[in-house]
């Protein structure tokens, strides 16, 4: 019997279908963006996760209030990445943040 394990992570590290995958590139996603189904962080087909927009949404705003007001700094410079299943930083991403003078 055979078992096959994929995952999300193998996918989207493919040079195949993302060239220099750990190249922190946006670019990548602009114009038609990645092939069906090899960017998939919420899943995909019918059980895809419903709170995608949601959570995109949730997210930028919580990113623009912290680039808005505050300088950060990585308090681990080379923290690792560890994949447990999925890719998180290894210490959980300790900063130190500054509030921007007006
Ligand atoms: C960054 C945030 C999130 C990520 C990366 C994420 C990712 C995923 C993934 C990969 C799946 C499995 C999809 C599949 O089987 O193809 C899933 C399912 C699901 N997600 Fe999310 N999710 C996020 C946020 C949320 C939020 C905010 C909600 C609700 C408010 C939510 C609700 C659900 C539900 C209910 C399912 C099960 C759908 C089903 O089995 O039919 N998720 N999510």
């Amino acid at each position: 019997m055979f078992q096959i394990y994929w995952s999300t992570n193998g996918v989207h590290r493919n040079p195949e279908f993302f060239p220099d995958p750990l190249k922190f590139d946006p670019s990548r996603y602009e114009g038609a963006g990645p092939a069906p189904y090899t960017y998939v962080p919420f899943g995909g087909g019918p059980r895809m996760c419903p709170g995608k927009e949601f959570a995109r949404l949730e997210i930028l705003v919580f990113m623009h209030h912290i680039a808005k007001r505050f300088r950060w700094q990585k308090t681990i410079p080379d923290e690792r990445i560890i994949v447990d299943p999925m890719p998180v930083p290894a210490k959980g991403l300790p900063v130190r943040l500054y509030p921007h003078k007006n």
